[in-house]
């Protein structure tokens, strides 16, 4: 099975149930006119992101990797009333791109992009002693996954969900002689689930636009 297949069944399956939408084809836009790199979620996992919030009733989310600003706009979005969605993002012009697309779309007032190293915003959230989040979205450097989990499980209430993009990459996952250090940080991050008695998670592979790859959805036990 091809790329173009899973990439063709993913246009028409989003088509028919995602639909177009002006802010978030306006943010993807704005994205590839600053020249940022073409590695936000899908349309449907857009979606899925948002029906799980939605599900979820959250009304706080963590972000870890903004980019542009696309998940984090289909997430937030589904905010209950009141709501706030913290996004972590380390270069400071895809953060200002992002901003732009958050302010367009009419969520400024929800959504706080902050600039700088994920860890070191993760630790100063914790100094803070910030409410502890709904919903969790680590999707940045695959590398420090490990340790993004780690302050997740600090920031993360108990029945909150955090959920980790990327985890497959190819089937690279298990590939013996791999020293991609992504792979090699989200194998660490899957031992580290397993043994976690606070979270309960399973591994979804998937194929579409974005190829092949997977995402971890970890719940967090109460
Ligand atoms: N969530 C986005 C995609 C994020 S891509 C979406 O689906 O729309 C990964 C992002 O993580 C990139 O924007 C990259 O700049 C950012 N990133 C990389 N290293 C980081 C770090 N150490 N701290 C915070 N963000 C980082
Ligand atoms: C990359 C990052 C992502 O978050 C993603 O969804 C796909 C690719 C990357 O850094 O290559
Ligand atoms: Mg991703």
């Amino acid at each position: 099975m091809s790329w173009e297949r899973w990439d063709a069944v993913d246009r028409y399956t989003a088509d028919l149930l995602v639909g177009g939408d002006e802010e978030l084809e306006a943010a993807l836009k704005a994205s590839t006119d600053a020249g940022l790199p073409a590695i936000a979620v899908s349309a449907n996992q857009g979606k899925l992101l948002h029906l799980l919030v939605r599900i979820h009733g959250c009304s706080r989310i963590l972000e870890l990797g903004t980019l542009g600003g696309y998940s984090t706009i289909w997430m937030a979005r589904a905010l209950a009333p009141g709501g706030l969605l913290v996004t972590l993002e380390l270069n400071p012009d895809y953060a200002g791109v992002a901003r732009e697309s958050i302010e367009r779309s009419g969520l400024s007032d929800r959504v706080e992009v902050r600039v700088g190293p994920a860890l070191d915003s993760l630790l100063a959230l914790r100094d803070e002693g910030v409410e502890p989040f709904d919903l969790i979205f680590i999707d940045a450097d695959k590398q420090s996954t490990p340790e993004y989990f780690e302050q997740a499980l600090e920031l993360c209430r108990p029945g909150g969900l955090i959920l980790v993009d990327n985890v497959v990459r190819d089937g690279a996952l298990i590939d013996p002689d791999s020293d991609d250090p992504g792979v090699l940080g989200m194998r660490r991050f899957l031992e580290m689930a397993g043994e976690e008695p606070r979270v309960s998670a399973t591994t979804i592979q998937t194929v579409g636009s974005k190829g092949y790859d997977g995402f971890v959805l970890a719940l967090m036990e109460s």
